[in-house]
């Protein structure tokens, strides 16, 4: 058995768990970071790409990820599509700010780079088997090293970033599962193809036949996603099918073909857990909450609670002060539930339910039109879609 004795022990190498890790190091407090995955599998793993104005901002400034605004692509607009018209969503006409096309993957091989450099204790295919102790201040993380040896790691506390099956959860809430949860009936067929963009920004699209995103991720390659039945198999459509499909979903706009060399369904769940934080333990990230992809709040909501949580740890141990942890959890789920309102808004206001009515679809379209027809409608998606700033 080896025994590890660090200040912070996270658990997950997540853009949470990461990001953690980096903002501590700033205030000179020391983390052994764990994860399950390989360096590979969480370098490659493909997931949502867009990064709020704070977000980018933060990951800038503090060298986190140094190619998030040379590399990444700015994004000043939307576009809402219904009824076979575009309506475009100015951000820095409405807001002063914007948001960047970056996919989270690319932020993790930015962070995984700079904390190995600055000397980080990151270890990968360490399996966490238990939490202990998170109610005295010397909470224990017990873990699996990659050879099937055993781990402790003793710290002053314990962080759990390890995504939605957190099993830092357990000890926070007293069960796997504790939270508020919401399932929907519909689900997103994703593809990577080789293609040039079908457009410059993000269309956002409501159709008889479903909604479907258009979205990018180079010249060369593109991202896609339409409504499926949860149940799809993604192998089970040929690419001419999916072609018709993502087509019939954005009409008036001709979509650039090209091979498609990926493809995956994604579930949609809404979740927040009953408690973010209990004694010298607390959750961030997807650990804490999951938003279903239509606000793009996912990684930017971890972000948020990365940031409030790095002020409560540096509080408390550089300076004995518990009183901003206590406030940890009051104050990380106002925009925990204002994010989780904005997804839940834009899914339903987007998608088409299996038993949608005729009332309800022609509801929908006058949603969509007192939205883009309204400064005030307009201003409210730029403002929770770029992100709101800071607590
Ligand atoms: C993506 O590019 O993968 C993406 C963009 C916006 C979303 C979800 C996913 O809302």
């Amino acid at each position: 058995m080896s025994t590890v004795r660090t200040q912070v022990a996270i658990v997950g190498a997540g853009p949470a768990g990461l990001l953690l890790s980096h903002l501590l190091a700033a205030r000179g407090i020391e983390s052994v970071v764990v994860d399950q995955r390989t360096r590979e599998e969480i370098e490659k793993t493909i997931r949502a790409g867009i990064l709020e104005h704070p977000t980018v901002e933060l990951l800038d400034q503090t060298g986190a990820s140094p190619r998030v605004k040379t590399v990444g692509n700015r994004h000043d607009g939307i576009e809402l599509r219904f009824e076979g018209e575009g309506h475009r969503i100015d951000f820095p006409a409405l807001t002063g700010r914007s948001v960047w096309l970056f996919p989270q993957h690319e932020v993790l091989i930015d962070l995984i780079e700079v904390r190995l450099a600055a000397g980080q204790d990151l270890r990968f295919g360490v399996t966490v088997d238990r939490v202990d102790d998170i109610e005295t201040d010397r909470p224990r993380v017990f873990a699996t090293n990659p050879d099937g040896s055993p781990l402790e790691i003793e710290a002053d506390f314990i962080v759990g970033g390890d995504g939605s099956r957190s099993l830092v959860r357990a000890a926070v809430t007293g069960s796997s599962t504790g939270g508020h949860f919401r399932e929907y009936p519909f689900a997103w067929f994703g593809i990577l193809c080789e293609a040039p963009p079908s457009s410059e920004e993000l269309i956002y699209s409501n159709s008889p036949h479903g909604f479907a995103l258009i979205s990018q991720r180079s010249a060369t390659v593109q991202r896609m996603y339409f409504q499926c039945d949860p149940e799809t198999d993604p192998n089970a459509m040929s690419e001419a099918e999916i072609w018709d499909t993502l087509q019939s979903c954005v009409p008036g706009t001709t979509l650039q073909e090209g091979p498609i060399f990926q493809r995956d369904v994604l579930r949609f769940r809404s979740f927040v857990s009953y408690e973010l934080r209990r004694g010298r333990a607390a959750l961030v990230g997807d650990a804490a909450h999951t938003v279903p992809p239509t606000g793009a709040k996912g990684m930017n909501l971890a972000v948020a609670d990365v940031v409030l949580l790095d002020r409560a740890l540096g509080a408390l141990l550089n300076e004995g002060d518990e009183r901003l942890l206590d406030r940890y959890a009051e104050t990380a789920l106002k925009r925990i539930w204002k994010a989780q309102h904005f997804s839940w808004w834009m899914t339903n206001m987007l998608h088409l339910t299996p038993e949608a009515s005729e009332f309800d679809r022609r509801r929908q379209i006058g949603e969509l039109r007192s939205v883009v027809e309204s400064e005030a409608g307009r201003t409210y998606l730029a403002e929770a879609y770029t992100g709101w700033a800071f607590a």
